[in-house]
């Protein structure tokens, strides 16, 4: 969570703008509060605003000839969404400016020894404390990592100095990219300009100075050397395709992706060797755990189900920040960890446990440059290209579809065949799931087996979109307890035939119903079935005038634990 993005370069030409366009595109790491800082006038400017991006940009009305600028835009974990809590902080005398992602842990600590040294902080944000400490250590900066504790990235500036500091301790990423005369510092190689040629990532108690051109790199306070990796930025962040959301555009692409990921895991030579190399390892396997937290908890859930059936191994679906160190046991086991953006810091801490049980793990992962895709031993793909749009669906989609084929290969019959019935569910789905007439106060989702998970994954979607309170049941045990809220006020959405008992229960009491026929007859195509509810997700949103690419308290990429 939250977003880092800095410019240092010989060409002073609107690097606030830059900054700007920078953290526009980090702005799916956290969008509450945002600022700058760079030195102009012989004095460290900062503008911060509450809000997002856009916010931000309309406090600054000038682009001064400038050589550095840091940014930042948050999600706040600790001190309320103030002007006064957003980034960048300062040192008590407004010498250093710092932009931090991540906490600092030993945060009490560091305020008992920066009172001893008569310095008082102005917010209760953590990252004060990192501007005052640096400002103690002034020339032995790079002894950082020995005062704060927890994980962290941040980037600081200082008065008059034209040098980018930037340290990191733990998982959390930050990446240098370079073009001709330029180093840029972000959270995420997608806010990286088409122009960046080369990049370097900072690894685990990392610290690099940038003055000019020159870069120093310390591990661990000794000097290191760090290799540029050749880097070549495919993504164009503002083009929504048309599309008014980023969500719409992403449920929009499932089809595409659908037809890329049967194409290139039946014929890509690396996908399919690693492929193989995964069942041979599952041969001697006695469990399989999977794991992942929200969405891909969800997609974790339906694997599970579908490899007990299809492999006879016993499988457990874990979110990630519940697998405890009793749940392994002491038999051959595999390990599979869904993440979309590889970085979601409760399936990083998962892996320190199964790593710690020597059990193998395999990821099904959609940023392979992430942190999660490195730790694993196998990574797969999930090909889906960048997922901007905070409520993840097309990720949904592949990480299932990957996932039923890594463990099977198909007629081409029934690849043809999920192709063209993932295209149709995209055309009907307004007319398969409408939006209700009135805005219902409850919404129950209900499904039994697999479309049990599909009513979770539905439920999951509409709550993060549209704040109404909506629960995915498995059908019969309604008339355990939940059956209690049903009145005229409730919609419930059943999926599939084997759920009658429950709605004309819930017809009984006054509740709405809309019934989704769900077809289990090919292997592969009940993915797309997820795809309505996405879809009434979305348009619930519209309606209610709210922007499903940014819920409200939510962040894409879920950094802290
Ligand atoms: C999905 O719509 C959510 N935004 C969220 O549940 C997400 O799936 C979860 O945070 C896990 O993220 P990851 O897939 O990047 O690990």
């Amino acid at each position: 969570m939250c977003g880092i993005f800095g410019i240092i370069s010989q060409q002073p030409k609107n690097l606030i703008k830059k900054t700007l366009e920078g953290l526009k595109i980090l702005e799916y790491r956290g969008y509450d509060s945002a600022g700058i800082a760079y030195n102009h006038n012989k004095k460290l400017n900062i503008i911060k605003s509450v809000g997002d991006i856009n916010e931000l940009s309309n406090k600054i009305n000038t682009q001064p000839q400038i050589k550095a600028c840091i940014g930042h835009t948050r999600w706040a974990t600790n001190g309320a969404v103030t002007t006064t809590n957003s980034h960048p902080h300062t040192s008590f005398n407004d010498e250093i400016a710092v932009v931090h992602n991540g906490i600092i842990e030993n945060y009490q600590e560091c305020c008992d020894y920066l009172n001893q040294n008569n310095i008082k902080l102005k917010t209760p944000v953590d990252t004060e404390i990192i501007p005052n400490i640096l400002y103690i250590l002034r020339h032995n900066k790079h002894n950082i990592h020995n005062f704060l504790k927890g994980q962290y990235v941040f980037c600081s500036i200082k008065l008059n100095e034209n040098k980018l500091f930037l340290a990191k301790k733990g998982n959390l990423p930050l990446y240098i990219g370079k073009d001709n005369n330029t180093y840029y510092i972000s959270s995420d190689t997608l806010a990286l300009p088409l122009t960046v040629t080369h990049v370097i990532t900072l690894e685990n108690l990392d610290t690099c100075e940038i003055i000019g051109q020159k870069l120093t790199f310390y591990n661990n306070t000794s000097p290191i050397t760090r290799e540029w990796k050749p880097f070549n930025q495919t993504f164009i962040a503002s083009d929504k395709q048309g599309y008014s959301t980023y969500m719409e555009k992403e449920i929009n692409e499932i089809p595409q992706i659908a037809t890329r990921i049967m194409s290139e895991y039946q014929n890509t030579k690396n996908i399919v060797h690693i492929k193989q190399k995964f069942r041979n390892l599952l041969k001697n396997v006695k469990c399989i755990h999977l794991c992942g937290c929200g969405t891909s908890y969800h997609a974790a859930l339906l694997l599970a189900k579908i490899y007990e059936k299809e492999l006879k191994i016993r499988t457990i679906a874990h979110i990630s920040s519940e697998l405890t160190p009793t749940t392994l046991l002491n038999e051959p086991s595999l390990a599979i960890v869904i993440s979309q953006s590889g970085e979601t810091a409760d399936t990083l801490a998962c892996m320190d446990i199964i790593q710690h049980h020597h059990i193998p793990i395999i990821a099904l992962c959609n940023v392979l440059t992430s942190t999660i895709a490195k730790r694993s031993q196998i990574t797969f793909p999930l090909l889906c290209g960048p997922e901007i749009a905070v409520a993840s669906t097309k990720v949904f989609y592949a990480a299932v579809l990957v996932g039923c084929l890594l463990v099977q290969d198909y007629d081409p019959n029934i690849y043809n065949k999920t192709i063209q019935m993932t295209q149709q569910t995209l055309q009907h789905a307004r007319h398969i799931l409408p939006l209700p007439p009135e805005k219902p106060k409850k919404i129950f989702i209900i499904g039994k087996g697999l479309a049990y998970v599909l009513a979770l994954e539905s439920a999951l979607k509409i709550k993060e979109v549209t704040y109404l309170h909506c629960e995915g049941y498995p059908a019969n045990e309604l008339k355990h307890g939940p059956l209690s809220m049903v009145d005229n006020t409730t919609l419930a959405i059943a999926f599939g035939d084997d759920t009658a008992n429950a709605v004309t229960e819930i017809q009984a009491r006054g509740g709405k119903v809309i019934n989704i026929p769900i077809n289990f007859e090919n292997p592969l195509a009940f993915i797309s079935q997820i795809i309505p509810a996405q879809i009434f997700a979305l348009d619930l949103a519209l309606s209610l005038g709210l922007n499903p690419d940014k819920p409200r308290n939510l962040a894409k990429s879920v950094t802290v634990l």
